[in-house]
Formats: C-alpha cells, structure tokens, sequence
C-alpha cells in the first residue's frame, strides 16, 4: 500500500505544485543535516499554505519548526507585515531552520524561538491573538498545546493539529504510548469544547497513514 500511496502522491505533487528550488533546497539542507524525515509532505504544505490565504492569515504560530520546511509554506503566502512564530526546543534543529529561513528570504517574517515550547509560550502574550496555530511538536503536550492556542486565540482562528491519526494508532484508548495519549487527549478536549467547530481527516501518501485536526474557534 504505501508504494501505491508514494506514486498517487508523486502524481499529485507533479501535476498541481509548481516545483520550487527553495523547498528542494531545504529538504536537502535538512537530509544533509542528518534531520529526520518527518517534515509534512510537498502536498500538505501546500495545503497549510492554502489555509492561511483562505482565512486571510497574518498572524501564525507554529508548534514544532524542525527545519521550517512547513514554516516557510505556510509563511511565503504572508503579507509582508505578516509574522509567523515557530517554537522549537532543539538548538540543532533550530539552527537548521534559520539557514533554511534566510535561503527562503523569510527572516523578516518568521520569526523563531528556540526552547520547549512550554517555557516559549508564555512570552508571545504581546504578538496574540493569532489567526491560525500549527501543533506539530511532541505529541504529548498537544493538550498544553490545544489551551495555548485557545488562550491566544480570537473568533476566527484556524487550530490545526499534524499526526493525528499515526498508523491507526489513535482508535487504541489501552495504548500506552504517552504520544497517543496526548493525541486521544487532544482530539477530546477539541471535540468537547464548545468554542469550537472541528474535524479530522485521514490522510495517505509519502509520509504513510495519518491525519490533521482541524478546528475554528466560533464567532
Ligand atoms: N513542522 C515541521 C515538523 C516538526 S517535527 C515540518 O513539517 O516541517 C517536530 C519538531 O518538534 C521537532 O523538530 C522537535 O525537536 C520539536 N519538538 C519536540 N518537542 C518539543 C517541545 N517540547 N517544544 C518545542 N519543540 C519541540
Ligand atoms: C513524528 C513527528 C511528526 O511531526 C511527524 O509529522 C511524523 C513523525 C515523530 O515524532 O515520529
Ligand atoms: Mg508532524
């Protein structure tokens, strides 16, 4: 199944995303790096990168930059007084980003701060509210994560959540893994909430079976 899913998405990519030498760069900067692999897929970026045009976005948080292969999509359709804030705890990673950042001539715009997120989430109290908020971190703090992005929120505000799904693993409440805990905790909370309307879909492709949540805070 995944060979079939690798060239449904190959076609995909090839036929309806323009290639661009900036996004090869940063995949190669990030495998050369030693980075792992897990950054969404050329097709998921770009529909992160459609969200932010279809809600008018200029305010974005992202939980989870690894190389800022996603920061730089959702950031490139920024107007130019846009700002997107990346959290990322691993130094490494972050210094990766920030080649990749300046490569993408997004320094002005993303602007990245380097800790875990809990200890970096507290000081963007002055940039909130924001418009939409990408949870793509350690997946046991998405529930952290899920009261952060309500508390910086305002009507509106798109919470999309990577990795939902993670090989079916999310359907198995007597998993232990702390992962799909936080993800099971994650999808309750954003159903049981009554300021939101959300949803979650399955996704297949390159980077195997998972899903995104997706959520608006109501009017
Ligand atoms: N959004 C990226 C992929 C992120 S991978 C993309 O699609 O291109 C998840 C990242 O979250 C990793 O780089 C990892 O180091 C980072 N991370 C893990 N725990 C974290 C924490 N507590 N705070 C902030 N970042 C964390
Ligand atoms: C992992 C994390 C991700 O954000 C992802 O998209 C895929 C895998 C991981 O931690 O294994
Ligand atoms: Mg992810």
């Amino acid at each position: 199944m995944q060979q079939q899913w690798s060239a449904v998405d190959e076609y995909l990519v090839n036929a309806l995303i323009p290639d661009d030498s900036i996004f090869e760069k940063i995949l190669a900067n990030n495998s050369a790096a030693g980075l792992p692999a897990i950054d969404v897929a050329p097709n998921q970026g770009q529909f992160l990168q459609l969200l932010v045009q279809i809600a008018q976005a200029k305010r974005i948080l992202e939980i989870g930059t690894l190389g800022g292969y996603s920061s730089v999509w959702m950031a490139r359709a920024l107007p130019t007084d846009g700002k997107l804030v990346t959290l990322e705890a691993d130094p490494y990673h972050a210094d990766v980003a920030k080649k990749n950042i300046k490569l993408a001539g997004l320094e002005a715009i993303i602007e990245l701060h380097v800790g875990p997120a809990v200890e970096t989430l507290p000081l963007l109290a002055g940039i909130a509210p924001f418009d939409m908020v990408f949870i793509d971190a350690d997946k046991p703090s998405n529930p952290i994560y899920l009261e952060w992005a309500l508390k910086y929120s305002r009507p509106g505000t798109l919470i999309i959540g990577d990795n939902v799904v993670r090989n079916g693993r999310v359907t198995d409440p007597a998993n232990n893994d702390p992962g799909v805990q936080g993800t099971r905790a994650f999808i309750e909370m954003t159903g049981n909430n009554p300021r939101l309307t959300a949803t979650a879909l399955q996704t297949v492709g390159s980077k195997g079976w998972d899903g995104f949540s997706i959520a608006r805070v109501k009017d």
